[in-house]
């Protein structure tokens, strides 16, 4: 079966580039996997960037010239159908859906700790300054209410004395580009 996916994401998009670079045009068992979509809400995110030097355009859907959340997430649905993606992956898509998007789009969220624990927008840093020896990332389906899906992975890892910020967070996007792409295959298998 060919699995079309909508990636939506707001920034720098390295699970974006790395989407594309283990999944797009690649088969795995009786699936192909298509990147039919990027979407983003910031004309100058980064992962546009990235994207397009692996040759795929953007979309871009500014939520700023929207007075509602319900009218942006409307014709965010209407551009994800018109992909026929089968799953939406949103890589850090900073936004708070509403059930306009999510009773219409089958989705699923990559977020940098293991839920339920730190939901929310500041999750590594709340993650890395509290008293916990372990740490981790979790791939979920999107419901109405944030970050608190039905939990379909999760990774954990030891946070050690004297791992730094920047080494821990690195070592949860290296975790990430592992986990996303290997949650999405099972998905489809
Ligand atoms: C990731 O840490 C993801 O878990 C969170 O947003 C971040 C996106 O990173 N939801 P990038 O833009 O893919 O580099």
């Amino acid at each position: 079966m060919l699995v079309k996916l909508a990636v939506l994401f707001s920034g720098n998009g390295s699970n974006l580039e790395n989407l594309i670079k283990k999944l797009h045009k690649k088969s795995f068992g009786k699936n192909e996997f298509e990147i039919a979509l990027c979407l983003c809400n910031k004309h100058n995110a980064y992962g546009i960037k990235r994207a397009k030097k692996l040759g795929l355009e953007t979309v871009i859907i500014e939520h700023k010239n929207f007075v509602s959340r319900e009218e942006f997430d409307s014709v965010l649905v209407g551009e994800i159908q018109k992909s026929k993606a089968d799953l939406a992956v949103l890589v850090g898509f900073m936004r708070i859906l509403t059930p306009i998007f999510t009773q219409n789009i089958k989705a699923i969220n990559i977020h940098p700790s293991l839920l339920p624990l730190f939901k929310g927008a500041n999750a590594i840093k709340e993650s890395y300054q509290s008293d916990m020896k372990v740490a981790g990332i979790t791939v979920h389906w999107v419901s109405s209410e944030l970050d608190s899906g039905k939990i379909i992975a999760q990774k954990a890892f030891d946070k050690t004395e004297n791992m730094s910020f920047e080494d821990f967070e690195a070592k949860i996007h290296a975790l990430e580009h592992e986990l996303l792409p290997e949650s999405i295959r099972k998905i489809f298998e």
